[in-house]
């Protein structure tokens, strides 16, 4: 019989291509907020459910019901600027929610996978974070975050929290579908060139939890990795190679600072991160962002 694992968040960005990897192996649940959302989204095979995670009661009882050997949790308020605005929901989703998922985990011995971020960090250094550097969020999103490893921590037994950076993926809302879809209209498109980070491509970074995954499976873990695509870039050099790769010649790219487009949340002005723990785990690398924005640039 296959091992079963949950994933949550299943029809995000993420969580849909967590589906299409898992499904390879594993009999596969997934759940959402909204439901009607996956039936069009994931793979048919995947067994839906509806949940709220910050419901804590209906949240354990759904994780005994499945009783999942793995939980791969990728729900979350991934709206910046929202959260910023909205900090009790951040936390709420963020922290409490994950913190719910982990108790789930605890009653029935599975490994959780958390999925975290680098706004845990505060950008302060030059080279790319590892996982044994310091955090210190300076926005609400990167705050709630921590708070969710924390609990995650504090309540799962066996755990894994995977810290990635700058999503881009077939099924969600990402920079680089905006920029297309900005240099459709405009002759100019306005980009911040004072923060930096790596790129990722979700298909490459479900990929990678996979790997990992079948590494732990089994035997109680407590751990963390940064998994990103390799290669740092500030978003205005993005917008570039996303424009170039995307064969679109005819639209001006004007560097600007973070000050110039005051958004509701700061962010970090350095925030890739290292892949080494990960690469000598697993003795495979992550290839670089360049490729994977190409190859989904292509299909
Ligand atoms: N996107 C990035 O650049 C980025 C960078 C670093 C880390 N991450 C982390 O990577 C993970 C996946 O990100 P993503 O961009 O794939 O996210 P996404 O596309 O926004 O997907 C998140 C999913 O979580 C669901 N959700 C929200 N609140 C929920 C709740 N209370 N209960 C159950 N489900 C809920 C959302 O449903 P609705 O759509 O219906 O709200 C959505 O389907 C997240 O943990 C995120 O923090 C993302």
């Amino acid at each position: 019989m296959k091992d079963r694992i949950l994933i949550t968040g299943a029809s995000g960005m993420l969580g849909t291509d967590l589906c299409l990897n898992f499904l390879k192996k594993y009999d596969v649940c997934g759940a959402d907020l909204a439901g009607p959302k996956i039936k069009e989204r994931c793979p048919a095979q995947v067994k839906f459910y509806k949940l709220d995670i910050t419901d804590r009661l209906g949240t354990i009882k759904l994780i005994n019901d499945i009783k999942p050997a793995i939980v791969v949790h990728a729900a979350a308020y991934t709206d910046v600027d929202g959260c910023e605005k909205d900090k009790s929901a951040a936390f709420n989703v963020n922290a409490d929610g994950a913190g719910n998922v982990a108790l789930g985990c605890k009653k029935i011995n599975a490994t959780l996978f958390y999925i975290s971020t680098d706004f845990v960090f505060d950008g302060k250094k030059t080279e790319p974070y590892t996982e044994d550097d310091d955090t210190n969020p300076i926005n609400i999103y990167g705050e709630s975050k921590l708070a969710g490893e924390r609990l995650v921590v504090q309540n799962a037994g066996s755990h894994v929290i995977v810290r990635t950076s700058w999503l881009f993926g077939k099924c969600g809302k990402n920079f680089v579908d905006t920029i297309i879809g900005l240099a459709k209209t405009r002759k100019e498109i306005k980009v911040v060139d004072d923060q930096i980070g790596s790129p990722t491509y979700t298909a490459d970074l479900a990929k990678a939890i996979f790997k990992l995954a079948e590494i732990t499976m089994a035997k109680p873990v407590k751990d963390i990795y940064h998994i990103s695509n390799n290669g740092k870039v500030s978003w205005y050099e993005y917008t570039r190679r996303i424009l170039e790769y995307a064969h679109i010649a005819d639209v001006k790219v004007t560097p600007i600072t973070s000050e110039e487009l005051d958004r509701p949340a700061k962010r970090p002005k350095m925030s890739a991160l290292n892949n080494s723990r990960y690469q000598k785990t697993t003795h495979d690398k992550m290839r670089d962002y360049n490729e994977a924005l190409q190859e989904y640039l292509i299909k």
